[in-house]
Parts: C-alpha cells; structure tokens; sequence
C-alpha cells in the first residue's frame, strides 16, 4: 500500500513493547535485550521501547509482582546500555492517550478478528479439554489484548516491530485494524510491519526445552556469581565421562555458549567437545564466558535496583517525548472522528 496522503510517515520507526511480568533470564537477554539494546546504539534510529504495564495486567493480578518486574526490566535494560539519547523509553501507563486509542480502535475492529486471536483460542481450548464453559475465566482483557496492542503500535506509527514469532498474528491483527480506521477516517496510520529475527537464537532452558518461564527452566539473568555458577551446574547433560567425545549439536551447554561466544570461541569449544572435555569442565567455562558479559552490567543493575528514583526520574523522561508525540497526534484523532470543541 502506499501513503499517498500528507498525514501517515515515510520513514521508519521501530517499536516494542515488554510484558512487565516476571525477572528477565537469559532466553530474554539473547532473544530480545541484547539485540534491541545493539539497534539501540546506532545512529539515526527512532525508536520507541516502551514497558507494557497495561499488558501486564492481563496476566497478573498481584501488584506488588507487578511494580516489582516494572522496576526489574527497567533496571535490566538501562543496566546492560539501553542509549535512552536514541531511544524513547518509558511506560506504556504514562501515556494516557494509548488507552483512548485502544477504545477508537475497540469500535473499528472486528469482533470476529479477535476471536481468531492464538492467545484467546488456546485459553478456549483449555476450557473445552477441561470439561469447562468456553469462556470460563476468560477476562475482556484478554479477549481485546490485541486492540491494546494494536494500539500501543499505532500511537505512535511504528512501522517495524521486533517480535517473537507468537507475536506476528498480533502485528497482523495491528495492520487491519490500522487499515480499517484509515478506510473509515483517512489515512492517519502507516502500516506496521513484523521483524522477526531468524538470527538470534532461542536459547535453551536448563532441561534441553526452550528457556521460558512457563517452563521453569530459566537462568536469571542477574544472579549473583555463585548462583549463576549452581544454575549453570544444574543444565541437563548425559552420562558421558570425561574423555569420551560428546556431541555439540545436541547440546544445552554448547547452545548456550555459542549464544554468548565469538566464532572463534564456538569453533574451539566444538573442538573441545569432539576431545571430550568433562561436563564439569564444559560448565566451569561456560560460566566464565557468561559471567565476563554480565559482571559490569549487573553491578549497575544492582545500583539501580537500589536506586529506584533514578529509574523513575529517566521513565518519565521518555514519558515526556513520547507524550510530545502523541498528544498532539491524539487530538487529531479525536477531530478525525468527530470529537471536538463546539465553540
Ligand atoms: N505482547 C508483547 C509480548 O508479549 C508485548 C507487547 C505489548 C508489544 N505491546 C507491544 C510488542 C507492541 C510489540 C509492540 O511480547
């Protein structure tokens, strides 16, 4: 489609968003962090990462965890180089006109779209192999989740969005109701588009599956040294003793080390594993190899976990850009459907 009014942008903007539920591990970190923390630090990006709270909401209902991950993962993404000069970074429920966007999108989008929503189907699945009503425990929250989050996108007339790959029927979903609206009231929204990154790897978890919370299979990313050094010893291995050759490609303990190795490093370790290096062995560099990543970057977590009016003070910063943006952007908006001053 092209924009051929003066009103939807040209270039790009990427966006994302992160679920405050949770302590981020390393799955996140190799996965989403660390590569949204590298685009980060290139020149000439105009990008918005915000913290999801609204989100969070959907799946959490105990505040106290929920003011407690918000600090986590803003204390994770300044400690490990977040370039906040390059990046507006803030919180989603600083922003008051994303909940207003998601109700003009609420009256646009299709109630037959939202129930092909994965999320909301899988929860429906659940019920009916549970013997229970389809829509047992099935908040509107739920159900209207992608609204919000079409919302959050188009706020702020993302373009391209780094996601996981469960995500990609929402940026979809984000797309048509960007076009219905745009039918129905003019061209006010660019089309966003999916970035899904084949190259970073989804890192295994400490049974071999992949590393996700729902799991229990995680390493956090911040641990102390010597919990970081127990968890690394608890990854799943196989009886081989030392000397005997051990496949790499089979392996947790090499897929994690290739997520944080040079190639140089990864080649040698193959070597190492076709030599038959212990498990022990294997494990205590692996160790190393993570530790010397995270050593700096989690004394500044720590700092600023005790600093929580530091972080506070840089969210609304971001807040205030992002608000420069979509304060005026709202307005508009609210003109575009007939909401406005009658004097
Ligand atoms: N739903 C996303 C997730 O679970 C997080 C998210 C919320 C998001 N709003 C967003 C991602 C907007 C990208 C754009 O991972």
């Amino acid at each position: 489609m092209s924009n051929d009014t003066a009103s939807a942008p040209t270039h790009d903007t990427v966006l994302t968003g992160i679920t405050t539920t949770g302590t981020p591990h390393l799955g996140n970190y190799v996965g989403a962090i660390r590569p949204a923390i590298a685009a980060s630090q290139g020149a000439n990006v105009d990008a918005y990462y915000f913290l999801a709270d609204f989100h969070a909401l959907i799946k959490c209902q105990d505040p106290a965890k929920v003011h407690e991950s918000t600090r986590e993962i803003a204390a994770t993404w300044l400690a490990l180089g977040l370039n906040t000069d390059n990046v507006v970074f803030y919180r989603q429920s600083d922003i008051p006109q994303i909940p207003q966007l998601t109700w003009f999108l609420n009256c646009v989008a299709a109630k037959g779209l939202m129930n092909r929503a994965h999320a909301y189907k899988d929860s429906v699945q659940k019920n009916l192999d549970a013997g229970e009503d389809t829509d047992f425990g099935i908040t509107m929250g739920l159900f209207s989740y992608p609204v919000l989050m079409a919302a959050d996108i188009l706020m702020f007339n993302g373009t391209k969005v780094p996601v996981g790959r469960d995500q990609i029927q929402h940026i979809e979903m984000a797309r048509d109701i960007a076009q219905r609206f745009n039918h129905i009231y003019g061209q006010h929204f660019a089309l966003p588009e999916a970035v899904v990154d084949d190259h970073v790897a989804v890192l295994q978890g400490l049974d071999g599956r992949k590393m996700s919370k729902s799991y229990g299979n995680t390493i956090p990313l911040f641990l102390p040294e010597k919990k970081l050094k127990k968890h690394i010893n608890k990854i799943k291995t196989n009886l081989l003793e030392p000397g005997e050759p051990k496949d790499p490609d089979t392996s947790t303990v090499f897929q994690i080390w290739r997520a944080f190795a040079t190639e140089e490093q990864t080649a040698h370790m193959r070597k190492e594993f076709e030599n038959g290096i212990a498990w022990g062995e294997a494990k205590k560099q692996l160790f190393e190899l993570i530790n010397e990543e995270l050593r700096e970057p989690r004394e500044r977590y720590n700092e600023l976990m005790e600093n929580p009016a530091h972080i506070e003070k840089i969210l609304r910063e971001g807040a205030e850009k992002a608000r420069a943006y979509s304060v005026p952007f709202m307005e508009k908006l609210n003109k575009a459907v007939g909401l406005y001053s009658l004097a």
